[in-house]
């Protein structure tokens, strides 16, 4: 999905800020994302662990869940920033829920150097398993 260059800015600066939050005393790996929904409004999220490490929830599906939980039902862009030398890309799991919501979405990594990535989800998850397998059941 083609998304106005200041609004990838906007949506950057958020994931950024979103990472000042993130608790993890374990993986000691921030990270922040910022996604923008159908509505145009930003949701942004951290990532959040837990003693049991695998209730951990990544930053991406902080965002996503946030948002869902308003009201939004679609994703147009996700915007994920790590305090790296390299920009990471969304985990498998939140590969699966962006699909969900924004099958289109343009996927944006941001990190402390000049290094992005920026594409289609589907990129990153050709194929995906989605809704209209489900409705292909007999
Ligand atoms: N993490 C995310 O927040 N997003 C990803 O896409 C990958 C991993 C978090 C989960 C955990 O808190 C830490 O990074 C290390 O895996």
């Amino acid at each position: 999905m083609k998304i106005p260059a200041p609004l990838c800015r906007k949506l950057e600066k958020a994931a950024r800020a979103a990472a000042q939050a993130s608790y993890s005393p374990y993986s000691k790996f921030c990270v922040g994302a910022a996604i923008l929904t159908g509505s145009g409004k930003i949701y942004s999220g951290t990532n959040v662990e837990n003693a049991s490490y695998g209730l951990c929830n990544c930053a991406e599906r902080t965002a996503i869940f946030t948002a869902v939980a308003a009201g939004e039902k679609t994703v147009k862009a996700v915007a994920v920033y790590t305090p790296t030398k390299f920009a990471h890309a969304p985990c498998g799991s939140c590969r699966q829920v962006i699909n969900e919501f924004g099958p289109t979405a343009l996927i944006i990594s941001v990190c402390n150097s000049a290094d992005r990535h920026a594409g289609a989800l589907s990129r990153l998850l050709p194929d995906a398993f989605g809704l209209r397998h489900l409705k292909s059941r007999r």
